[in-house]
């Protein structure tokens, strides 16, 4: 049942490329247009929308931090993230105006449905993403945007980020051709790149061993600090999630520029810091941040585009990931995280399947 795979972790890691290669499939015709025939908004319905939120639970909100930025970029429409326990219990402001788009893997999650509903009550449409097909979630939405990721067995979630990832990117074209705020070829490209993606993913996944070597050296390590900026922030939210919920070692994720606001307090002589650089424009002010992290003596894994040979000898590692264009650099950069979580659980004896306390489906609050 695990296809040769020790754990259902690993196998479902492997899977990526054909996950994602099943969700964006049929969705993409002509180079660029959308057929998502469950997500039925019209153009007219679409022009009163002037706020959307996304909601959803753990790696499911993460997910969420990649679409407001990405709605945002292509669709100029405003998006608020919100962690479905705290939305549901806040008060929103929500009207017929505001377009709410929930994330779930199992469509179970009980949060998630009670802000789904609270979304509803106040007349917002709903649109669901979901791997669940016929889930409490999925019967609810007005919408449903399904994942074609299988099923996933492991408490920790990763085709299901990577295929959420997708289906955000499908929506954010979507609304934002029908917007008329990006040009048709410009969507073209984002769709040549996630038609890419399953190839460079493979690629990464046949060269895995650096990331298994890495973590065999570091699984010891008692704090790790995620850094980025921009879309590379919310990844950095995913990857330090990955570890401490299967290997339990401490981890924070920080939005880089924020590491002197008190962060870097933390950093000593060895303190693990792995930063994610994959966006041209920031990468500058990240390397000014790897620096003040050097500078104290942490030792600093990277993860960068190929060809970006501008932290040799800066940081203590650098990985290169396949040329992924930035835009969904994330369902790129995500892989080795999973990968180094993986890794340094097993090296450290823990149940990666089954973490102490954790459930696969939350369905009490
Ligand atoms: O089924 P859902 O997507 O609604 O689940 C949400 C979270 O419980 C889930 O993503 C959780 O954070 C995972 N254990 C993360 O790996």
């Amino acid at each position: 049942e695990k296809g040769g795979y020790e754990h259902f972790m690993l196998k479902e890691i492997h899977e990526q490329p054909k996950a994602i290669k099943d969700t964006f499939r049929g969705r993409i015709v002509d180079g660029c247009d959308i057929v998502l025939d469950d997500l039925k908004i019209t153009k007219e319905q679409l022009a009163n929308i002037d706020k959307i939120f996304i909601v959803a639970c753990g790696t499911a909100y993460h997910a969420g931090i990649v679409g407001k930025y990405t709605i945002e970029k292509f669709a100029r429409i405003p998006v608020e993230v919100d962690i479905a326990s705290e939305f549901r219990y806040r008060n929103p402001i929500i009207n017929e105006r505001t377009l709410t788009i929930v994330i779930s893997q199992s469509g179970e999650t009980a949060d998630t449905i009670a802000a789904l509903k609270e979304a509803k009550s106040h007349a917002s449409r709903v649109i669901a993403i979901t791997n669940v097909v016929g889930s409490t979630v999925s019967r609810e939405a007005d919408d449903v945007i399904y994942t074609w990721a299988g099923p996933e067995i492991a408490v920790a979630s990763t085709k299901a980020y990577t295929t959420q990832l997708v289906a955000i990117y499908l929506i954010a074209l979507d609304l934002a051709l029908k917007k008329g705020t990006i040009t048709r070829e410009y969507a073209a490209e984002i769709c040549e790149g996630l038609k890419a993606l399953p190839e460079k993913i493979q690629n990464f996944l046949d060269n895995k061993d650096e990331i298994q070597k890495f973590a065999s050296e570091h699984y010891n390590t008692r704090d790790v600090f995620y850094l980025g900026r921009g879309l590379d922030y919310a990844v950095a939210m995913e990857g330090s999630l990955k570890l401490k919920e299967i290997s339990y070692i401490h981890s924070e994720a920080y939005a880089a520029g924020e590491l002197k606001h008190g962060t870097l307090a933390l950093i000593e002589d060895g303190t693990l810091t792995i930063a994610i650089a994959t966006q041209e424009n920031l990468f500058e002010k990240m390397l000014s941040n790897i620096r003040e992290v050097t500078t104290r003596g942490g030792y600093v894994l990277a993860f960068v585009m190929e060809g970006n040979t501008q932290l040799e000898g800066v940081v203590g590692k650098v990985i290169y990931l396949p040329e992924t264009l930035e835009e969904i650099a994330p369902i790129m950069a995500v892989v080795p995280l999973q990968l180094l979580a993986y890794y340094m659980a097993v090296d450290k004896g823990c149940d990666v399947d089954k973490p102490r306390n954790l459930a696969k489906s939350v369905t009490v609050e």
